[in-house]
C-alpha cells in the first residue's frame, strides 16, 4: 500500500478525534464527509486542504504576521534560538502526559512541531488566525492538525483539551476555560524585561513589564508552577537579520538602522495555570 497523502492522514486523524471539534459558527457537532470536509447539521462546511489543514475562521484577517515574518521565525527556530524554551516546555509535557494539546496562536508551528517530535502527542492541534502561518506549518509537518481559527472562538468542544499552549501570543481566558478539561492546564509563555533587550535598547523600548499580563493570568487560573527561561544566545549575521524581521518589536522601525549584535538575551517566563474548581 502506498504512503497516505497529507490530506488522507488528516482525514484519519480527524475521524478518530471528531468529538473534540465543534462548528465555530453554530457550535453543533461536526461530521467528516468523504474525507473531504467537516460539516455540521446546519450545513456549515470546512474543506480539508490538500496539505491537511482546515480553515475554520469566521473571517480571514490580515495581520502584521506575513509569510516573510513566519519564514524568518521558522529559520530562527531551526537554528535553535528557542531551544531552551522548547526544552522546558518538553519537561512540562513529560509530567502532564496530555492526550490533546491545543497551541493557541501557533504561528508557523515550530514549537508544537518540535514538542510533538520529542514526545508523541496523540492529538496535537495548532490554531492561528494568520492563514500564512498555518499554511507554512502544514507544509513542514503532517502530524499536527493545523487550523486557521480565532483563539477567541476556537472550534473545540467544551472541556475537550488537556493542555493549552499559549506562546508569546494573545489570550482569551474565557475561551481557554471553556475548552479546558476539568484537570487541564494552560501553559502561557510571556516575555520578561530582558527579552531581546539588545534590540529593545536600539529601539528605545526598554520600559517593558509583564506585570499586567501575569496579573490577568492569575485572575483566571491558579498558577501551579512557574519557570524562567534565561539564555544568552549567540547570533550570526543571518540569524540577526531573521530576528529583527520576526519580532513585532521592530514593526515600525527601519531595520537598516539596527546594528548587528553578537549576543541576544532570551528571557521568558512559563506560567502553568490550573482551572479553578
Ligand atoms: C508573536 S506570534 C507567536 C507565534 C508562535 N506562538 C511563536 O511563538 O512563534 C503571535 C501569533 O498570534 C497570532 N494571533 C493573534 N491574534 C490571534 C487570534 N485572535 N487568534 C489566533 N491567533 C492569533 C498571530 O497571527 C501570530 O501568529
Ligand atoms: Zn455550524
Amino acid at each position: 500500500m502506498g504512503k497516505l497523502s497529507k490530506k488522507q492522514r488528516a482525514a484519519e486523524r480527524l475521524q478518530a478525534n471528531i468529538g473534540t471539534l465543534r462548528c465555530p459558527f453554530c457550535y453543533e457537532a461536526l461530521t467528516l464527509i468523504d474525507d473531504q470536509n467537516l460539516t455540521c447539521s446546519n450545513r456549515h462546511v470546512f474543506d480539508l486542504a490538500k496539505q491537511g489543514y482546515l480553515n475554520m475562521a469566521k473571517q480571514s484577517q490580515s495581520t502584521i504576521y506575513d509569510t516573510s515574518l513566519f519564514n524568518a521565525r521558522q529559520r530562527l527556530n531551526e537554528a535553535g534560538f528557542y531551544t531552551p524554551l522548547v526544552n522546558q516546555l518538553d519537561q512540562e509535557l513529560a509530567n502532564l502526559a496530555p492526550k490533546i494539546v491545543l497551541d493557541a496562536g501557533c504561528g508557523e508551528g515550530s514549537h508544537l512541531q518540535q514538542l510533538n517530535t520529542r514526545r508523541h502527542i496523540p492529538f496535537p492541534i495548532g490554531i492561528d488566525l494568520a492563514k500564512e502561518g498555518v499554511q507554512q506549518a502544514a507544509k513542514h509537518d503532517e502530524d499536527v492538525q493545523w487550523i486557521v481559527a480565532d483563539l477567541a472562538n476556537t472550534p473545540m468542544n467544551n472541556q475537550s483539551v488537556d493542555v493549552i499552549l499559549n506562546i508569546l501570543s494573545p489570550s482569551n481566558y474565557a475561551e481557554f476555560e471553556r475548552v479546558l478539561a476539568e484537570d487541564g492546564v494552560v501553559i502561557k509563555v510571556v516575555p520578561n524585561q530582558a527579552y531581546l533587550k539588545e534590540i529593545r535598547q536600539q529601539l528605545d523600548q526598554t520600559d517593558y513589564s509583564n506585570n499586567d499580563v501575569v496579573d490577568r493570568f492569575r485572575e483566571s487560573f491558579d498558577i501551579i508552577r512557574e519557570h524562567r527561561v534565561f539564555a544568552e544566545q549567540e547570533l550570526i549575521e543571518a540569524m540577526f537579520q531573521d530576528l529583527i524581521q520576526m519580532t513585532p518589536l521592530t514593526q515600525d522601525a527601519d531595520l537598516n538602522q539596527l546594528n548587528f549584535v553578537q549576543h541576544v538575551t532570551l528571557d521568558l517566563t512559563i506560567l502553568v495555570g490550573q482551572k479553578r474548581p
